[in-house]
């Protein structure tokens, strides 16, 4: 193991930073995870840390884990920090491929109440960063909720910056409104104008803060060929596209999920009036019910007003930062 040294001086035999190993660690890190995120735990998150405790009581499933965790798109290496053998510490590393180059998401950064303030998450990070340098990776990322400012005084202060801010956007049960924003918008459920809406895709879901998402050109294309393409994957999507004089202002399509909420994306200019996408949004939730969960995923602070009137909630916005080597 490397020297480390923390605030307190160097590592004492009482205390030790290594690296996860998910045969003995899976437990004991879904339970801090849990601990620490208590307040702030999605649905996803809550599902996240059950199949953590399962894949824990499951040998077969760690002895298979254990060899591949470098290679799964999955939080299955990191370091932990133990103290007095409990582990208190941990940060977890997801590997991804972006355009070609490997890269790293740091994740699950938790340190145990009783043991704050000493510098582990400092080292823990340090770590981290390092482990991706070692292995050609040009930086790493992670993404941070807004309002945790002691998470983002580390990061910060460990060189990590700014890139994107992304809100998550979750469907009500209200009523979607009846009056249209704007009666001369027409909504026709063909995208007739497939090229300007991925354009407007691209743009809005850059690669690098939702290569975790399930955007596929291919799924979600309008016309025979998505059509086909639909059919043959099992994958189930509608597409509602905003019209004024045949011209095409905004796009929404959903996506079928197993998740506790389906998928929309949003297909718009960035200088979108707001009462397209509310409109687009209520004729949406008219056309599917209310009862299903949606999802949203978009830049934050665009289009807010139109989100919210169009019936959605903010459950949270992550700022994405990374470091570069
Ligand atoms: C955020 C968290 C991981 C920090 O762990 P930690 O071991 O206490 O952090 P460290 O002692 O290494 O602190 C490193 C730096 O973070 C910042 N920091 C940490 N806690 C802070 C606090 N309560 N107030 C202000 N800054 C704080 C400081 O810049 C600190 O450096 P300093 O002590 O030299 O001023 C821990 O509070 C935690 O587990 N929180 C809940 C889970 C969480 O939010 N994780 C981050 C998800 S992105």
């Amino acid at each position: 193991m490397d020297a480390v040294t923390n605030l307190s001086g160097p590592i004492s035999p009482t205390e030790q930073l290594r690296p996860f190993d998910v045969r003995r660690d899976m437990g004991p890190v879904a339970d801090l995870v849990e601990l620490c995120f208590a307040d702030t735990l999605d649905p996803e998150g809550k599902r996240f840390i059950q199949r953590m405790r399962s894949a824990a009581r499951n040998n077969g499933i760690l002895s298979w884990a254990a060899v591949n965790a470098e290679w799964l798109n999955m939080p299955l290496s990191g370091y932990v920090w133990e103290q007095e053998n409990i582990l208190v510490g941990n940060i977890s590393l997801i590997p991804y491929n972006i355009e070609g180059r490997r890269s790293y998401l740091i994740a699950n950064v938790a340190v145990h109440p009783d043991y704050r303030r000493l510098g582990i998450a400092r080292e823990l990070t340090i770590k981290a960063m390092e482990h991706a340098r070692k292995r050609g990776s040009p930086g790493v990322w992670l993404h941070v909720r807004e309002e945790n400012d002691q998470a983002l005084e580390l990061y910060k202060s460990m060189g990590f910056a700014e890139h994107a801010r992304r809100t998550t956007w979750i469907s009500t049960t209200e009523p979607p409104q009846d009056e249209l924003g704007i009666k001369s918008i027409f909504i026709t459920p063909q995208g007739y104008h497939w090229s300007i809406l991925w354009d407007w895709i691209q743009h809005n879901y850059p690669p690098e803060v939702t290569w975790h998402l399930p955007l596929n050109s291919k799924v979600l294309r309008s016309g025979l060929w998505g059509s086909i393409y639909r059919l043959f994957n099992r994958a189930r999507n509608r597409q509602w596209v905003a019209q004024h004089d045949d011209k095409t202002l905004a796009g929404l399509i959903w996506q079928a999920s197993g998740s506790y909420a389906d998928l929309l994306w949003l297909a718009a200019p960035s200088d979108v009036d707001n009462k397209i996408i509310q409109t687009l949004l209520n004729h949406t939730r008219r056309q599917l019910g209310t009862q299903r969960l949606l999802k949203l995923d978009y830049p934050a602070r665009h289009s807010v007003q139109g989100i919210r009137k169009g019936g959605f909630t903010p459950q949270q916005t992550l700022i994405w930062m990374s470091v570069d080597f």
